[in-house]
């Protein structure tokens, strides 16, 4: 059913394209669906759709949280691990809360993994940062908490802070030692629980033999096996264990990722023979190809590959997102391609001013979700090669009638991957990738170093003079009650403000003509009036928000806090930027 739901619509509207009542309905319906994926998959251990589409899913979601921050649900499923606890267990508060992945799609995505952390570390590029690379076990994650080198407790991950206490179905698996030598007094390890394919489809025999129903893959399977509430039935199901975290500690298992492994592997854990150091992305790439080429003959199933630095008090420093670690990433095995036809390719204009072209497509099914528009990244990427002028697809550029290859792993925006020559029409001319923007005609410039051509208008450029408004009003900037997206849209279209400024003189324009605004569609004097005083209320707002509301190029909500934090008033911060010039 949610298969279906999927496919309805997922990929038809860009995001870039939604409007905000498109994407409040979008958001609405895809908490839904991922709520419904969420319980088949965690809570009954029976999905309904596969992993790339949930990951699709959840992608379109963050980027339509991202185009329209001030639309972000209560319940938003970016904020949430795993899934609701199924009944019948007693549930475990996690000492340190078990946290999710965010996903690698590509080797630039694992490029800038590196890139991202040397930055936020201030470390130079050529310094080393090793990180580890190992495979990522298709299984579902268990935390065991030793006291004084004895068993005591197993919970599953549950939604990350609560899981379901399985410390009895933990006890009948070989792979999990009831007692460690030498072990910290507290420590809790993690790790995957996972069934071979040679016991899955042993145990699917028996199960069909005595008339019940298949498991549909061997994660499910171990699932299903380790949430039995008898644990006599976990017992008679072969399960396996990998360890590659941990939890609570009362000493430091090392002073590396790899040393704690190791320090695991002594205590008497599994842990993956495939994991390897690196000595940065190449290297992990190269072993991400190794695992790739050994995946089939593995014998259990591993859906990417883990990259995670490797000094743990550089892991410290880098800490966490709201649920996953800054220091590690899942590299996933690319998914579904197909191949259609490039019908146009238009430009759409965001808020900082970059052009970014969409492919426009003839309809195609890929992986069971119909896809019509996909990105074309940038200039460089329609003409066949990168930033730096290396060629990309053996320099082959894409054309307006193309046939062309798309690809959908896990992204929320499908790409264009390659073009085939041999079916490029007579007559297909090189893409020439507007010079001015095509909303406002100002010249469009691209500078050294950028990948990205933007309109130099800034506020004259009606796309982005609204982007930016939306972005100015949003729920992390000033966030004031009445004036969303749509409002921002209405009021510019009709000319009321034209910059972030003349929200603050709606009242003194238009206040004493209550008037013409109250006879506007949807506006009655209460609401008027109540407009008027949420955007007084936020005549004063915390410095943070102020900073992020300007979008500056790289001024995020974190580091608009982090710069808040640091001067604490703008005077402050200004005569730093006065003095520093
Ligand atoms: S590390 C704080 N390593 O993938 C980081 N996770 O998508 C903890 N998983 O919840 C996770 N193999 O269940 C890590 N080698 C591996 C893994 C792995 C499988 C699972 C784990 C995690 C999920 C995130």
């Amino acid at each position: 059913m949610a298969e279906q739901a999927a496919g309805d619509t997922v990929g038809e509207i860009d995001v870039e394209a939604l409007s905000e009542d498109q994407a409040r309905a979008e958001l609405e319906r895809l908490a839904g669906l991922l709520a419904q994926a969420n319980l088949a998959y965690h809570t009954e251990d029976a999905p309904e759709i596969s992993d790339a589409d949930y990951d699709a899913l959840k992608r379109r979601n963050v980027a339509i949280e991202e185009r329209f921050p001030e639309l972000k649900r209560e319940d938003s499923p970016s904020e949430q691990v795993g899934a609701a606890l199924a009944e019948g267990f007693g549930k475990i508060r996690h000492a340190q809360r078990m946290m999710s992945l965010s996903n690698a799609f590509d080797d630039d995505e694992v490029r800038d993994f590196d890139r991202g952390i040397r930055r936020y570390l201030g470390l130079a590029e050529d310094a080393p940062l090793p990180f580890t690379a190992e495979p990522k076990i298709d299984g579902l994650s268990l935390s065991l908490r030793y006291e004084n080198g004895t068993l005591i407790q197993a919970a599953t991950r549950g939604d990350g802070a609560t899981g379901e206490n399985v410390t009895a179905n933990a006890r009948t698996i070989d792979d999990i030692p009831q007692q460690l030598e030498g072990a910290p007094e507290l420590l809790e390890v993690r790790g995957e629980v996972y069934m071979s394919h040679a016991d899955f489809e042993a145990l699917n025999e028996r199960q069909e033999a005595r008339g019940g129903k298949p498991f549909a893959n061997p994660r499910n399977a171990a699932a299903g096996s380790l949430r039995q509430l008898d644990p006599e039935i976990t017992r008679a199901r072969p399960l396996k264990f990998f360890a590659y975290a941990w939890g609570e500690l009362s000493a430091p298992l090392a002073e590396t990722q790899m040393g704690a492994i190791e320090r695991l592997a002594a205590l008497g854990f599994q842990t993956n023979p495939l994991t390897r150091l690196c000595d940065g992305p190449q290297d992990m790439l190269d072993h991400y190809a190794r695992i790739e080429e050994q995946r089939a003959t593995l014998g259990y199933d591993i859906d990417g590959v883990v990259y995670k630095v490797n000094d743990l008090a550089l892991q410290a420093r880098l800490g966490f997102r709201s649920t996953t670690p800054r220091w590690a990433i899942a590299h996933k095995f690319p998914a579904e391609l197909a191949w259609t036809r490039l019908e146009a390719i238009d430009i759409q204009v965001g808020r900082t001013g970059a052009l970014s072209p969409v492919a426009r497509l003839t309809p195609v099914t890929v992986g069971g979700v119909v896809v019509s528009n996909a990105t074309l990244h940038n200039e460089d990427y329609i003409a066949g090669r990168d930033a730096s002028g290396t060629p990309i697809r053996d320099g082959k550029d894409i054309r307006v009638g193309d046939w062309v290859q798309v690809y959908r792993a896990g992204d929320v925006i499908p790409k264009i991957a390659d073009v085939d020559l041999s079916k490029r029409p007579d007559g297909a001319e090189p893409y020439a990738f507007p010079e001015t923007c095509p909303e406002c005609g100002s010249e469009a410039i691209r500078e050294e170093g950028d990948a990205v051509r933007r309109c130099s208008g800034g506020l004259i450029c009606p796309a982005q003079a609204v982007e930016k408004m939306k972005h100015f009003v949003s729920r992390s900037a000033f966030d004031i009650e009445g004036l969303g997206a749509k409002q921002v849209e209405q009021f510019y279209r009709d000319g009321w403000i034209a910059e972030p400024a003349e929200i603050f003189t709606l009242r003194e324009r238009y206040g004493s003509g209550l008037q013409q605004l109250k006879n506007r569609e949807g506006w009655g004097e209460k609401s008027t009036n109540n407009l008027f005083d949420a955007i007084d209320e936020k005549r004063k707002i915390e410095l943070g928000r102020v900073l992020f509301s300007l979008g500056i190029r790289h001024v995020g909500e974190v580091v608009a806090n982090d710069l808040a934090r640091h001067y604490l008033s703008w005077s402050a911060m200004i005569a730093a930027i006065d003095a520093a010039r």
